[in-house]
């Protein structure tokens, strides 16, 4: 995954250099029929019926079940694995460790194994074991004797650097060496400030709680292997990850995976139980389904990082920012990762003295791992509070505040924005809400307090990028197949993609048929993160797309005398749009040029020269708050994004509501619980772990598009949206609910405990 945003970073690097020239440039769409509508998925009847294949669905013929024998412990070293009893037991076709031929493979970097004797968290993969049902598979791998030996551990930053604290890693648990890093001087900006305020934040670690658990099943036919795998991407994540891992050639692996149930950045890296299931396969000489569970999940697939940030903010009387410092300390759990809590300092506002400086502490914990934004929702809950602070301060409208830092240019890459849609997602945000009457407004009842605040936030990615291809067929009966390696991670991608397919070519989405995310027949592209997706895939499909048409155009300007720039397609037919009488069946011009279809491989083009790509997002809330009870009741959100041009309407505002209401959860209910007396994690379940309902949710969340015809980002404009939509949301909530309560509620998540605890504080001064 880290790998994955490396490539992201190549990616952007790579776009200051100029893009090859072309002499057959598209031109942006103006007027559009399809694209910006609000359209039903193309798989809705699947999707509601339950004929959509998910893995959990996946059976094939002679399958058997997979599953994991997990350490207890919070830290321990496996001393003697004995699998005699667990060999005998009914319905065992195999059983694996990390001494079966072909199971010692190295993970996390070099820092672990995939079956690795040094258990550094409750969880960590001991043995496995394949069965003719999964009860039996279960029951085998209780019945697998493992002598551990116990290890004092560690599941608290403050303990884990303290002396003679445990070791996760040899030479202690600091994870790696923290790097500053530093734009101007801010011992100079804090001078030059006239106020300066430094306050200490909290997050929680979050949990991804994917609806559909992880999990693969895979099937050998001889050398080559076949993985139906809830993922992120069938190429990066499956295919290349797995051939990589396995020692094999690219060619004799396949991943699929139609449709996946959640992800989150969960799923953005190769799992061990897809490896476990091949090597159980093998050893079984049988198809193996092996899918984890909820509690399986909650310990070994990832989560968003806590963090401790200690931000120092400088402003001068007039609004002006002059100084930025974060310290930002986070536990990957027991192998490193990354946090990228710093970013949002030096990006969001223009302020020309910024340093931060992040580091890492190793805790007996599960890793963490890339969430929806991995950093952001984080940093914004520490600098938008922070931002609110210094406007009070100065006795300024938050959002008169945050307009007056507002920059046009990327103040780290230090190049313009291709469009620079902060400003407009404030001003519009702000007006949907009703913000000055909604502040101006002090209604309260008795023990119920009402609270209004906001939040910007934007995101690093969402540009998209090369390399990624589509691949557009169209038959002589009008048809056409859209090809992508694309997963669609429940974002509407295959509707999207058909919905830009229909527009160049300029025929029904009806008649678009989406076949994706299968290495064996799809094209490449890159693992649906990042909110790169849709700006990654949708260039590629319209260039496809044009490509069959320019294809096309050209035979029928030829036999019908007419210029190519002069056709359109209409029905099963192309006709000039001058003289409409000239037109000949596709039927008819492929007949004559002697093909039954044609096909064009599109590639996104190079992001354009000089600028940088970036989403944006600013979003407002309301709560009540229950002084007695302590609840907190989030009655309006307001999301107002940039993301370029919208594609699908519909997709898009499900994007915004889905980003608010995890956002809604990290705010008030959401974080790991470890105890610290066994080491082990409390509430592995989703009963215990409260992620929002639609009784938590606001009614009727509103989405603003802020829509600025971007036409320098890409071919279709469009800028990535799924974890923009998150970014602000926990900071806005945090906001209002201080205006509610007239306490700042520092550290999250802000339960009902939480809040009695401020008030109670509040009350003893
Ligand atoms: Mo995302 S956290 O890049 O899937």
């Amino acid at each position: 995954m880290t790998e994955f945003y490396d490539r992201l970073e190549e990616n952007f690097r790579n776009s200051f250099e100029p893009p090859a020239p072309s002499e057959d440039t598209m031109d942006p769409w103006g007027e559009t029929r399809i694209v910006g509508k609000g359209i039903p998925r193309v798989d809705a009847y699947e999707r509601v019926s339950g004929k959509a294949l998910f893995t959990y669905d996946v059976i094939l013929p002679e399958m058997v079940y997979g599953a994991i024998l997990r350490c207890p412990h919070a830290h321990a070293m496996v001393k003697r694995i004995d699998t005699s009893a667990a060999e005998k037991m009914p319905g065992v076709v195999a059983v694996i460790t990390g001494s079966t031929p072909g199971a010692d493979i190295s993970w996390y970097g070099a820092q672990s194994k995939l079956f690795d004797p040094h258990c550094r968290h409750q969880g960590e993969e001991v043995a496995a074991v394949a069965a003719q049902t999964p009860y039996q598979a279960w029951d085998a791998a209780k019945a697998i004797k493992v002598e551990y030996e116990e290890l004092p551990f560690v599941v608290d930053e403050d303990s884990a650097l303290k002396p003679g604290a445990p070791e996760i890693h040899p030479g202690g648990n600091a994870a790696g060496k923290p790097r500053p890093q530093t734009r101007g001087d801010v011992e100079k900006g804090f001078v030059e400030a006239d106020i300066v305020l430094e306050e200490t934040f909290r997050t929680p670690v979050q949990m991804h709680t994917t609806i559909e658990t992880h999990g693969s099943v895979v099937k050998w036919d001889g050398e080559k292997i076949t993985v139906w795998d809830s993922s992120q991407g069938v190429y990066d994540a499956g295919l290349m990850s797995f051939a990589r891992t396995m020692n094999m050639p690219y060619n004799n692996v396949r991943f699929l995976c139609p449709y996946v149930g959640g992800a989150f950045g969960s799923k953005l890296e190769l799992g061990k139980y897809t490896i476990i299931a091949a090597l159980l396969s093998r050893k079984a000489s049988r198809p193996v389904k092996l899918m984890l569970t909820r509690e399986e999940t909650m310990l070994c697939v990832g989560n968003r990082p806590n963090a401790k940030m200690t931000v120092k903010a400088g402003v001068k009387k007039d609004g002006t920012l002059t100084a930025l410092q974060l310290t930002c300390v986070f536990t990957p759990g027991a192998y490193s990762s990354m946090a990228f809590v710093g970013f949002l300092f030096q990006e969001l506002y223009k302020c020309p003295n910024v340093m931060v400086l992040e580091s890492g502490i190793y805790t007996n914990a599960g890793r963490s791992r890339a969430f929806r934004a991995p950093g952001f929702p984080t940093a914004a809950w520490s600098l938008e509070q922070m931002m609110d602070m210094l406007a009070e301060k100065l006795n300024m409208d938050p959002v008169e505040f945050r307009l007056k830092n507002f920059t046009e240019i990327s103040p780290s890459r230090r190049v313009p924005y291709s469009s620079a849609g902060l400003k407009d997602c404030i001003i519009e945000g702000a007006k949907k809400f009703g913000w000055s009457e909604a502040k101006a407004t002090k209604t309260e009842s008795g023990h119920i307090k009402r609270g209004v605040g906001m939040a910007a936030g934007l995101w690093m990615m969402g540009s998209g990028g090369p390399p990624y291809t589509a691949e557009v067929r169209m038959f002589a009966d009008g048809g056409v197949t859209v090809k992508t390696g694309a997963m669609d991670l429940g974002t509407g991608t295959k509707t999207t993609a058909a919905m830009v397919a229909a527009e160049e070519l300029g025929i029904p989405v009806e008649n678009i048929r989406m076949i994706n995310a299968d290495t064996a027949i799809t094209p490449y592209a890159s693992s649906s993160g990042g909110s790169m997706t849709l700006a990654s895939l949708a260039p590629a499909v319209r260039r496809g797309a044009w490509l069959v048409k320019r294809q096309i155009f050209g035979w029928a300007a030829e036999i019908l005398g007419v210029t190519a720039d002069d056709l359109e397609i209409r029905d099963k037919s192309i006709v000039s749009r001058s003289n409409p009488s000239k037109k000949k069946t596709l039927e008819e011009i492929f007949r004559t040029k002697g093909v039954l279809d044609v096909i064009a491989i599109g590639n996104r083009e190079a992001n354009p020269a000089g600028k940088a790509v970036m989403p944006f997002s600013a979003q407002f809330a309301e709560v009540e708050v229950n002084t007695k009870t302590g609840e907190v009741k989030v009655v309006r959100l307001v999301g107002a994004n940039d993301s370029g041009r919208v594609v699908n309407l519909k997709s898009y505002e499900n994007q915004v509501y889905g980003g608010m209401t995890q956002g809604l959860g990290y705010a008030l209910t959401e974080k790991r619980v470890m105890d610290p007396q066994t080491g082990k994690m409390c509430n592995t379940n989703l009963h215990d772990y409260k992620v929002p309902t639609a009784l938590d949710v606001p009614v009727r969340p509103e989405v603003v598009p802020v829509d600025l015809k971007d036409n320098e980002c890409n071919n279709v404009g469009c800028k990535g949206l799924g974890e923009p939509g998150h970014v602000p949301t926990a900071a806005a909530i945090a906001n209002a609910i201080y205006n509610a309560i007239g306490v700042r509620p520092t550290d999250g998540p802000v339960d009902n405990r939480m809040i009695l605890e401020l008030l109670s504080r509040k009350r003893r001064g």
